[in-house]
């Protein structure tokens, strides 16, 4: 059944495909790393379309990694700016500097070796390593995915993990089908399914009559097409309110690591979870169970909320939660010396931690 998948797919790619710039190919039918690298990026959150002229922009500006290494970070961030996600600039500018420092200019061709740039993950080092320099490794996309589910009629979510896994072992044996000397085939097999799924496997109306596979498509035989995958499970969140302790001695944080839950390992300033309390009577009260045990006539409550400054709320979501916290620096020593007193740079930190950390100043 499989077998002749990737040579009908690649005929009417080779047939079909929409021109784009990124898409030349040397006499080896190989592209250029750099060009695949940064379509890739800016393809990973905005519509072909727009790409186009910012893809171009950015080539005139930037020919190579090494002019987008030399660039200064605001410079790049203006020819991004529009596409949004600036992270993903900020990351690619890093990289840059990664292959001109590490790797001598050369792109690494492997995907291995690439997943160790900066922003580049399964997916970008998969496309890379694929469509310039040949290696055998599926690339998985959502559009990738759909048109798995539906070849084989899997019955998944489109966000289910069992679905990215089956897209994956369907696309190596798709791989392994290739004929061995085509350097070209697995870039190739691997853009002719982001093509289907971005132009025929179409997330809700699938142009089944224009598909070249739809002769082994199971979906298609049994009339499922059209809802497969299954949609998205919607998130069940929880709303979680907490209070945060922030005391610090000039470069120092009285910090703990976190013992179960999310980010074990971890390190955030003391916090308490709020039931019922304001957050001015939580902060009062944790402070108060880090402090050493009063001796008689010490500080009376009415202290303690005195010496709690409020700096605001921050935001953050983790997993099904998300976190409204109060932030609070404090000025009275928690019980715990010694080696809870952390410089925040020089430990990881949770990402709420981080947020905590930025909002805890006067
Ligand atoms: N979407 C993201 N990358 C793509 C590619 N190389 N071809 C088609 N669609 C894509």
């Amino acid at each position: 059944m499989t077998s002749s998948f990737p040579a009908s797919l690649r005929a009417w790619f080779a047939d079909r495909r929409r021109e784009l710039p990124w898409r030349v190919t040397d006499e080896r039918g190989l592209r250029d790393p750099y060009r695949t690298w940064i379509s890739e990026i800016m393809l990973q959150q905005t519509r072909v379309e727009a790409v186009i002229p910012y893809f171009e922009n950015f080539m005139q500006q930037f020919d190579g990694p090494q002019a987008l290494a030399a660039a200064s970070e605001e410079q790049v961030l203006k020819a991004w700016a529009g596409l949004g996600y600036y992270r993903r600039a900020r990351l690619l500018h890093a990289a840059a500097a990664s292959l001109v420092h590490d790797f001598g200019c050369e792109f690494p061709e492997s995907s291995e070796q690439l997943k160790s740039l900066p922003g580049i993950g399964a997916y970008t080092s998969a496309a890379i390593a694929s469509l310039a320099f040949g290696e055998r490794i599926p690339v998985v996309d959502g559009n990738v995915k759909r048109v798995v589910a539906r070849y084989l009629a899997l019955e998944l979510a489109a966000d289910d993990s069992k679905l990215e896994r089956s897209a994956r072992q369907q696309g190596r044996d798709w791989m392994e089908a290739l004929p061995v000397d085509e350097l070209a085939a697995a870039g190739e097999l691997n853009e002719a399914l982001m093509e289907l799924g971005a132009t025929v496997c179409l997330p809700r109306t699938p142009l089944c009559e224009q598909c070249p596979i739809a002769e082994g498509c199971v979906a298609l035989q049994v009339g499922r097409a059209s809802e497969l995958p299954l949609p998205k499970r919607v998130k069940k969140w929880v709303n979680l309110e907490m209070v945060f302790l922030v005391h610090r001695v000039g470069a120092r944080v009285f910090l703990k690591a976190r013992q179960d839950g999310w980010s074990p390992g971890l390190y955030e300033p003391p916090s308490a979870i709020l039931t019922n309390q304001v957050p001015d009577s939580a902060a009062a009260a944790l402070q108060q169970s880090l402090e050493p045990a009063p001796s008689s006539g010490s500080d009376s409550p009415m202290q303690t909320m005195a010496s709690l400054q409020n700096c605001g709320v921050v935001r953050h979501t983790i997993t099904h939660h998300r976190i409204r916290a109060h932030v609070f620096l404090t000025q009275s020593s928690p019980a715990q010396p010694g080696k809870q007193w952390l410089d925040p740079d020089a430990v990881p930190l949770t990402g709420l931690a981080r947020k905590v950390l930025l909002n805890a100043t006067l």
